[in-house]
């Protein structure tokens, strides 16, 4: 970025006339934001040849007017995709930037679009524009996670697993409905996105600097044209808004929650411990001093990114906290964590979406674990309670049974059928427990059980993939 010479900034800021002296170097570049907001100069272009069709249908410029400015934009557009505009730190930001070579390009009708505008509700236009794009592209990428996640369950829907809680085994589950829980994550992410959009895509154009303008403008015309869904209604809350970008971070927040999640359960999945999974080698790296390592880098970097994630959104809401009305030059700090939510939300959705379908499902390791940690020890208490024992005394009874267990160094299918009466104390009852409990305490005939929508049987596993196999379309 070439910062004056010969250009266009030399002729001095747009604002300059009402100042003695230029601003020094140092606060040119403390408040420029060229430097970023480069990334809006497609929208801001759209933005302001929208505007500008408005002034002239409404003849406040004329129709020559507009079909200078049009031309002039095209040409700038074309530099721009090709990388040749020249950006320049004097001329502040995208907006000036693009209108200042505007006029260089095509004389005073260049002068004339920014009337009956401000930057205020240009840059906030140009957010809600670009955030809107994001926004569309980041719904579609989660739409081929759910997909992956969708596709792995229903290959996985009879593997079974341990169900942690307290990260002890708990009691079996299918692999599949495990997989089935992050979907339900990243559904509810999906709908959020879709609310915020709802919210925010409205048009602010028309605010100019904070009180509206005396031009006769037809904002539903630049609206409709723009594709919001309506105008904001309010001239100070269009140009200082930025609850949009707060709302993102946070959907962004949960969002990179959840990745989170998942990102330890496969770190901890992918250790030799569980050896419940392998990743691709393109997905791990291995170690500079210990040769034997394969790291899961991205799923470790995903948890670390969380972070930055959640310290976008504590930024933003800090940006705006005790802002007074309307527009103050701290909004110009709302780009730069935006961006970066933006980017490694996308980034993030890319690679897992990459990498979900690449998950190899180690399933003997996976089922031996369910068989360890007396996983099906409520299925037995469940079992007597069904013959007639109160839950509490079958919990106890089965609590005796593990114990003796733990003391053999046995799993509770080992024992005989009276040695497991004898354990549960129940060896006076015998018409308490029959030999059909065998069945049960197998991890299969745990998971079997669970016949409930909701639940982790295999049939209940393939109905869930099937109805949101129909919601997602
Ligand atoms: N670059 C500015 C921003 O991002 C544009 C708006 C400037 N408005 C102003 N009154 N100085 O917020």
């Amino acid at each position: 970025m070439s910062s004056t010479k010969n250009s266009l900034a030399n002729k001095a800021q747009a604002w300059s006339a009402r100042f003695n002296e230029p601003v020094s170097e140092l606060v040119q570049r403390y408040t420029a934001s060229v430097g970023f907001d480069q990334r809006f100069a497609l929208v801001d272009i759209t933005g302001s040849l929208a505007h500008a069709e408005m002034l002239a249908k409404q003849k406040i410029i004329s129709a020559q007017d507009l079909a200078d400015i049009q031309k002039g934009m095209a040409q700038i557009k074309t530099e721009i995709e090709a990388g040749q505009f020249n950006w320049q730190l004097a001329l502040e930001d995208v907006h000036l930037n693009i209108e200042a070579r505007l006029t260089e390009l095509i004389g005073d009708a260049g002068k004339r679009l920014h009337t009956g505008r401000s930057r205020n509700d240009q840059v906030a236009t140009d957010l809600r524009l670009w955030l809107r794009a994001s926004v569309d592209e980041i719904s579609d990428s989660l739409t081929l996670l759910r997909s992956a996640f969708l596709n792995l369950a229903e290959k996985h829907a009879g593997t079974i697993m341990p169900g942690h809680t307290h990260l002890q085994v708990a009691q079996p589950i299918t692999f599949g409905h495990h997989l089935m829980a992050y979907y339900e994550m990243f559904t509810r992410d999906t709908s959020r996105l879709a609310d915020l959009r709802a919210r925010f895509n409205r048009l602010p154009l028309g605010a100019a600097a904070l009180a509206g303008t005396t031009y006769p403008i037809d904002r539903e015309q630049v609206a409709h044209a723009l594709d919001f869904d309506g105008i904001c209604n309010n001239s100070l809350d269009a140009v200082s808004d930025r609850d949009f970008a707060i709302e993102f971070c946070a959907f962004a927040s949960i969002f990179m929650m959840h990745v989170s999640r998942l990102s330890e359960e496969l770190v901890l999945w992918l250790s030799p411990r569980f050896g419940f999974i392998d990743l691709p080698d393109r997905f791990c790296t291995g170690s500079s001093i210990m040769p034997q390592k394969k790291n899961p880098d991205v799923p470790e970097l995903a948890r670390g990114k969380t972070g930055r994630v959640y310290g976008d959104l504590i930024s933003l809401l800090t940006l705006m906290k005790s802002q007074p009305l309307a527009y103050n030059k701290d909004n110009q700090e709302d780009k730069e964590p935006l961006f970066d939510a933006v980017d490694t939300v996308q980034d993030t959705l890319r690679i897992f979406g990459d990498m979900v379908p690449h998950i190899e499902v180690k399933a003997e390791v996976m089922k031996a674990a369910a068989e360890e940690g007396f996983a099906t020890a409520t299925d037995l208490a469940d079992y007597l309670v069904k013959k007639g024992l109160a839950f509490r005394d079958a919990h106890e009874a089965v609590a005796h049974a593990v114990k003796a267990c733990v003391g053999r160094n046995c799993m509770l299918t080992d024992l005989s059928l009276a040695e497991l009466r004898f354990a549960c104390g129940l060896d006076s009852r015998p018409e308490l427990l029959g030999d059909d409990v065998f069945e049960l305490l197998t991890v299969e005939g745990s998971v079997q059980s669970r016949q409930h929508a909701g639940g982790t049987a295999p049939e209940q596993v393939l109905r869930a993939i099937k109805q949101a196999r129909s919601e997602l379309k």
